[in-house]
């Protein structure tokens, strides 16, 4: 990770999170889990979210909201994130959260919110029946990730917007107050899986709202589910290109290329290298088998700690009074600039 100039007096420290608003599919495991499993470099402090409070900005039902924070949680633990490692919270347990996510509600602008691509996705034509949280969404996520002055966050492309939108509260901030407080965040968009596509549709993003479940991996999935949703897969006639490039054009094929390289940590030359000419009848079985190997272990032990959700619990507990030691002294901080007589 490359330190950016403006960050240069702030210590680097990564944050993501992800939302416990369904299941999780390969997706977040390519462009999320994976990557901060992979990332916990020693030395530097990884903090890692189940933002419960982004959930609720759509109707959740309280009981799937419980459920579905302990199954993300034992995702991570599945994937390699190492709770002693790294710190594992749900959001809601650290108030500071919450907090500077009002002071920043006082920073952005309206114009700011109503120009996110995924406020308009999500509200669609609806908007004056939206929750006010949906629009104010991407200001906590920048408390999120600010509290703990974060300068680099993993995420997969669709984030990329909102991330901007950090930064730009972040300048505001600093400029609003005349002060050098808040880091100017990198974020971290990188390998062959940063937007792993729909199974059924190469040009739509595999996504937990998706009404078909063929067009997702879930990692729930068993083994026999993954082959049949590979198999089915759409495709072209055109067996695999010899070169990169010959997958220009042809978003089916490149989504399945991109998925058995990011699973197989290769790139995307290798395996056109070794797979490159194959017809899909040759590759579909391949990637299937891998897919299995690489997942089938991660549904096993989500399965078997979620079975103990007084552990997960515990883990978030711990998580939270680690994660509040770094966001308390910043928030009241930022209190202190802000003018809040304490
Ligand atoms: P969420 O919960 O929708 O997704 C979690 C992570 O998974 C990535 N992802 C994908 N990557 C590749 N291909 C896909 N098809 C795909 N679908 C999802 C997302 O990019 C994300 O990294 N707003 C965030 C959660 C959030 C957050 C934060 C992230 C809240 N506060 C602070 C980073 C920092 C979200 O809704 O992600």
């Amino acid at each position: 990770m490359s330190e950016s100039q403006p960050n240069a007096a702030f210590t680097p420290r990564v944050f993501s999170g992800i939302q416990p608003s369904g299941n999780l599919h390969l997706g977040n495991y390519l462009g999320a889990l994976k990557r901060f499993a992979d990332s916990q470099t020693a030395g530097i402090q990884s903090i890692f979210c189940m933002v419960d409070m982004h959930a609720i900005t759509v109707w959740q039902d309280p009981e799937d909201l419980r459920r579905q924070t302990r199954e993300l949680t034992a995702g991570f633990i599945a994937s390699g994130v190492d709770p002693e490692k790294s710190i594992l919270f749900n959001q809601s347990q650290v108030a500071e959260h919450a907090q500077l996510a009002w002071i920043f509600n006082c920073v952005a602008r309206m114009g700011w919110m109503q120009r996110m691509t995924q406020w308009k996705d999500k509200a669609g034509k609806n908007q004056q029946n939206a929750s006010l949280g949906l629009l104010a969404y991407p200001a906590l996520m920048a408390a999120d990730i600010l509290v703990y002055h974060a300068t680099h966050v993993p995420v997969g492309e669709d984030q990329k917007q909102h991330l901007e939108l950090t930064r730009d509260i972040a300048i505001k901030f600093n400029n609003d107050f005349g002060v050098d407080f808040f880091p100017i965040t990198e974020p971290v968009i990188e390998g062959t899986a940063t937007r792993v596509m729909s199974l059924r549709d190469g040009t739509k993003k595999m996504s937990k709202s998706d009404p078909s479940d063929m067009s997702r991996i879930n990692l729930t999935d068993d083994a026999d589910a993954i082959a049949l949703k590979i198999r089915k897969a759409r495709t072209d006639p055109e067996p695999l290109p010899e070169t990169v490039e010959g997958l220009e054009e042809r978003p089916e094929a490149r989504n399945l290329v991109n998925i058995y390289a990011a699973l197989a940590d290769l790139s995307v030359e290798q395996v056109i290298a070794e797979h490159g000419g194959q017809q899909f009848g040759t590759f579909k079985p391949a990637l299937a088998d891998l897919a299995v190997a690489k997942l089938a272990p991660i549904s096993t032990e989500m399965k078997r700690l979620t079975a103990d959700p007084a552990q997960i619990d515990t883990v978030l507990r711990r998580g939270s009074e680690r994660a509040r030691e770094i966001a308390a002294p910043i928030l009241e901080k930022t209190y202190e600039i802000v003018g809040m007589v304490r």
